[in-house]
């Protein structure tokens, strides 16, 4: 089985969905591999690298999507540029495809469609379930972890101020206060990285869980005031709440946010937009100089006034609304990805073929299209096709 890897297309994503030390692992498992060349550069994993490894360095990732079984991608198919033509134009038939595709967000529609009437079989990193069998195949779990970590350094970075507590010769200076907002994979990684710089940390989350695990990393943990019933759904997620919950909720961290260096901002509902957590008139009442990262900017954003994909400064704050954070640690952040996708081919291919066990539920809810038909209930939903 011929697995191949083109370089991303995408601007400025370093990002790549194999390292050196996967393709040496898929080379021993018995797949050959085609890497295009420089497609490792921007995450610091070089072509003599990858040869070494055993992989086929290739010119044209035309020819990659011509001669390989398997499709290793970080990002959705795309309109490639230089080759004037769309990365799913490349693909064919009986072809699988793996990589983060967001098939139920209106932008892909058209492209989801299109790879279904290719005949390809595709799944979706999005949609990895979170469950334990399934933990080293969960790629956003990985990309969330580097968000919460390079988030708050981000953060940090911006700030006029120190993070830890120092005692100086002139004297003391008090350590910064962090507050998190949405305690789920990436806000947990923040607070942990926040603590370790020195920070105070707050937290609130709407899920009594979710705050334990933060009073557990030493976070004080603001009460939102949403009564649990409220605040959970479906398999443990959180709800989108009625929108006066959500009102007597940013009434209820207002006082809070008042006094934080930091809001990092991750609250997220799965296949939601983001709630709004804080108002135009909660960033007025800020502190000078303090800084909003607002990590849930794909989804709209937690803070109303989070400028999309940049960084502003309003009333005093800055407001960091950057997108693929995890693209900014592109070394590490890569070589999660890989393995994460290393972990799953092994898990779907048996005897050096795939095997798609509709009736699996990591299969069942990643595959996106098989044999021409969209099977993806995300995507169905959202293009009315359910
Ligand atoms: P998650 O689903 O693990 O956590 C979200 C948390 O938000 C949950 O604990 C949930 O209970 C909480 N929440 C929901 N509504 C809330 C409310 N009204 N008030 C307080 N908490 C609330 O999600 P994960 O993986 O931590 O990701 C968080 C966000 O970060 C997502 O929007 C995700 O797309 C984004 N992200 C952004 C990246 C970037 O580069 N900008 C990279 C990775 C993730």
């Amino acid at each position: 089985m011929i697995i191949g890897i083109p370089k991303e297309i995408m601007h400025d994503e370093a990002r790549v969905a194999a390292t050196p030390e996967t393709v040496a692992k898929f080379v021993k498992d018995g797949f050959q591999v085609l890497v295009e060349k420089s497609a490792g550069d921007g995450a610091l994993y070089h072509d003599e690298d990858y040869a070494a490894a055993g992989a086929r360095l290739m010119d044209d990732p035309e020819t990659i999507y011509n001669e390989a079984d398997m499709i290793l991608k970080v990002k959705e198919p795309l309109f490639n540029e230089q080759k004037g033509k769309h990365e799913v134009d490349m693909m064919h038939k009986g072809q699988y495809l793996i990589t983060f595709i967001h098939p139920a967000s209106p932008v892909n529609h058209e492209m989801v469609k299109r790879l279904t009437a290719q005949g390809v079989t595709a799944f979706t990193l999005d949609c990895i379930p979170r469950i334990s069998r399934a933990q080293n195949m969960d790629a956003l779990t990985s990309m969330s972890t580097c968000a919460g970590y390079k988030g708050i350094l981000m953060a940090a970075s911006r700030l006029t101020t120190f993070m830890p507590q120092m005692f100086t010769a002139v004297g003391q200076i008090k350590p910064a206060k962090v507050m998190v907002i949405g305690v789920g994979v990436a806000g947990l990684q923040a607070l942990a990285t926040a603590k370790r710089l020195g920070a105070i940390t707050y937290a609130a989350d709407i899920r009594p869980m979710a705050s334990e695990n933060a009073g557990s990393l030493g976070a004080k943990v603001v009460d939102t005031t949403v009564p649990p019933e409220l605040a959970i759904g479906e398999g443990g997620y959180a709800k989108r709440l009625p929108a006066d919950v959500l009102i007597q909720e940013q009434e209820a961290l207002n006082e809070t946010i008042k006094e934080m260096d930091i809001v990092f901002c991750s609250a997220l509902i799965p296949g939601k937009i983001a709630p709004i957590i804080i108002t135009e008139e909660m960033v007025k009442g800020m502190k000078r100089g303090s800084v909003i990262v607002d990590i849930s900017i794909d989804q709209g954003g937690n803070c109303e006034l989070t400028p999309k994909g940049d960084i502003e400064v309003k009333h005093g704050v800055t407001l960091i609304g950057v997108k693929n954070i995890p693209g900014l640690l592109p070394t590490s952040s890569t070589w999660m990805f890989a393995n994460n996708l290393y972990n799953l081919v092994s898990f779907l291919v048996k005897d050096g073929k795939v095997v798609v066990d509709r009736s699996d539920e990591i299969i069942a809810k990643s595959l996106v299209c098989i044999d021409g038909e969209l099977v993806h209930a995300g995507a169905r939903e959202a293009m009315g096709l359910a």
